[in-house]
């Protein structure tokens, strides 16, 4: 997990490893490789990024957004057109019944909750395939009941062996999901320790100082 108070640079960390924005100085390594312009990075659909206002179409139904996650794995004709073949759709089915919201495939996203948007965002995330799932802020609009529920998704997601990099301002979700946390400040990272070393106050000071 990645620590900062608002404007510590959590984002902008997301989006250079995303590729979303340029590097200006030094090299971003990401899977062993440098990743050495935007374009590039972009269309890799081996890094999922869930950015903190999500980017879901809210007009659009739950299973077409989640489909958009496929859209890689189509040829320039398909995709323009969303024909999606029959297997991709039973995936995208597979993984909203697997978050808990198979129920929703058909409703338009604006009708959902906040928690119901995040697992769209996670199933739309996990259609890619990621190696490595960037995630920013995706409990800070949650009611804390919900906040833990979608964190214990992303344990499970971590679990099973892809890479999460999950942005918070809140230190006390760190404990429990986290296996390394990074804090940082003004840019700069204050900390990198075993979640299971650190404690509440360590993050906090670290953060403040
Ligand atoms: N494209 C940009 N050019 C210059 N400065 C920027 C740019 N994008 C963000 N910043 C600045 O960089 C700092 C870090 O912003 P960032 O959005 O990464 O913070 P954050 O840790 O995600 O904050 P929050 O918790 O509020 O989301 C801020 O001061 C912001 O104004
Ligand atoms: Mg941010």
């Amino acid at each position: 997990m990645l620590v900062g108070a608002s404007g510590s640079g959590k984002t902008t960390l997301l989006k250079l490893a995303k590729g979303l924005v340029p590097i200006q100085r030094g090299t971003f390594r990401l899977l062993g490789d440098p990743v050495p312009n935007a374009a590039r990075a972009r269309l890799d659909h081996r890094v999922a990024y869930i950015p903190q206002q999500l980017g879901l179409v809210r007009s659009r139904s739950v299973l077409e957004n989640t489909l958009v996650g496929a859209l890689w794995r189509l040829g320039v004709v398909p995709s323009f057109f969303g024909w999606f073949p029959g297997d991709m759709m039973d995936l995208a089915h597979q993984r909203l019944r697997s978050l808990g919201i198979g129920h929703k495939a058909m409703e338009r996203v604006q009708s959902l909750s906040g928690g119901e948007r995040q697992r769209v965002a996670i199933a739309r995330a996990l259609m890619q395939e990621p190696r490595v799932l960037l995630a920013d802020e995706s409990t800070s609009q949650l009611d804390p009941v919900t906040a833990r529920e979608i964190l214990g998704i992303m344990r499970g997601i971590a679990d099973e062996g892809v890479t999460l990099l999950i942005a918070t301002h809140q230190v006390e979700l760190v404990g429990g999901y986290a296996d390394r946390v990074v804090a940082l400040r003004a840019g700069e990272k204050v900390l990198e320790a075993n979640a299971a070393d650190v404690t509440e106050d360590d993050m906090t000071a670290a953060l403040s100082s």
